[in-house]
């Protein structure tokens, strides 16, 4: 019975990891920030008043940046340095742990502006902080795609 239980989990492994190889890492990576960038949309149309504040649509917006700061960092193997298009500057690979800290920092504004929010104020400036993020990461790891 022992015995059964293990080789059952022991499929169970290896399909996953046959699962996470068929997926590429910067398809992963680059989907991920594809969410970041519809929920800002969402976030900039609420805060400037074109679209009404939602509750539950700001916490949504926020929890999908904490998504992807837990996912993100894992997706840079040495091996994802080019190919589909990715705009990831070299300085990631050469830089690691400075990397590491924009997306730790990234994931901790993040949840912090999610436990804040609870209104309109309150989330204008939870975006703000979460929103500076973006633009200094990107300056630093990213390359600049015309
Ligand atoms: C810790 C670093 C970091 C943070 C923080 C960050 N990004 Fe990114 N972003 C990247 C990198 C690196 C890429 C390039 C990924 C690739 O092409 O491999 C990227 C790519 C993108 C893309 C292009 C995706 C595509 O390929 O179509 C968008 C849109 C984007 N980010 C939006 C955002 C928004 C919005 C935020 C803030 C809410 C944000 N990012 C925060 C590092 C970051």
């Amino acid at each position: 019975m022992i015995r059964f239980v293990l080789v059952a989990a022991g499929l169970c492994l290896g399909a996953s990891v046959v699962l996470a190889q068929s997926e590429d890492p910067i398809t992963m990576r680059q989907d991920l920030m594809k969410a970041n960038g519809r929920a800002a949309k969402t976030a900039t149309a609420m805060v400037r008043g074109q679209a009404p504040f939602e509750l539950a649509q700001a916490q949504e917006v926020l929890q999908t940046y904490v998504n992807t700061a837990d996912k993100f960092g894992a997706l840079f193997p040495e091996t994802s340095k080019t190919g589909h298009e990715t705009t990831a500057a070299p300085k990631i690979w050469e830089d690691k742990a400075g990397f590491e800290a924009a997306v730790a920092k990234f994931g901790a504004d993040a949840r912090k502006g999610l436990a804040d929010t609870k209104d309109l104020e309150t989330f204008k400036v939870a975006f703000a902080a979460v929103g500076r993020n973006c633009s200094s990461c990107h300056e630093t790891f990213r390359i600049k795609k015309n």
